[in-house]
């Protein structure tokens, strides 16, 4: 069975909702899938495929899950990849969102030239105006973010059910 690591990061909790759907879709695709948080406790040679995924503030992935997925290239030899972005600025301008996940994505493929990239995406995510620090707060008013959840949980289980077709092959 393969098996598979669903390492993410997540500063208020919705992108590890989404790493257990991903994960939960993979087992329904006959893989041994496991979604935790990305650490350096983590061994990736306990696995055979890898999902890694972020939150973006700010325009970039979360420290933890660049520097597990930069270190873990070192370490897998080429094992399957895939990568996923969740964001909210897509929710109002698509090619934005778009944009801004694929300038990420790039640059840790030239940190990481190593990683086997079979797929990535980009998931809208969840916004709560009340996360926001006091000085974002200012600039929000100006540039206001659709409040709420806006998580498009089809989207996240086909992409998952077609990572799985990718790990397979
Ligand atoms: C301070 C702050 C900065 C953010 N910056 C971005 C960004 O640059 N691009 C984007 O698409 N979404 C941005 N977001 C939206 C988050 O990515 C979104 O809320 C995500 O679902 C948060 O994930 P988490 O709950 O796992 O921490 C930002 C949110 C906050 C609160």
């Amino acid at each position: 069975m393969t098996k598979v690591l669903v390492a993410f990061a997540t500063r208020f909790g919705s992108t590890r909702e989404i790493a257990s759907a991903i994960a939960a879709e993979l087992i329904s695709e006959g893989m041994d899938a496991t979604a935790a948080e990305a650490t350096s406790a983590l061994n990736p040679d306990d696995y055979d495929a890898f999902v890694i995924g972020s939150p973006l503030y700010g325009n970039k992935w979360m420290g933890a899950a660049g520097m597990f997925a930069a270190i873990t290239s070192e370490r897998i030899n080429g094992k399957p990849v895939a990568l996923f972005s969740i964001g909210t600025l897509s929710v109002g301008n698509e090619q934005a969102g778009q944009a801004e996940h694929d300038a990420f994505i790039g640059k840790l493929r030239e940190v990481a030239p190593k990683l086997n990239v079979v797929s990535d995406a980009l998931f809208t995510g969840y916004f709560d105006r009340a996360n926001l620090p006091w000085y974002l707060r200012i600039i929000d008013r100006f540039a206001p973010t659709p409040q709420g959840d806006h998580r498009n949980w089809p989207a996240i289980h086909a992409w998952a059910k077609s990572v799985a077709s990718k790990f397979n092959s």
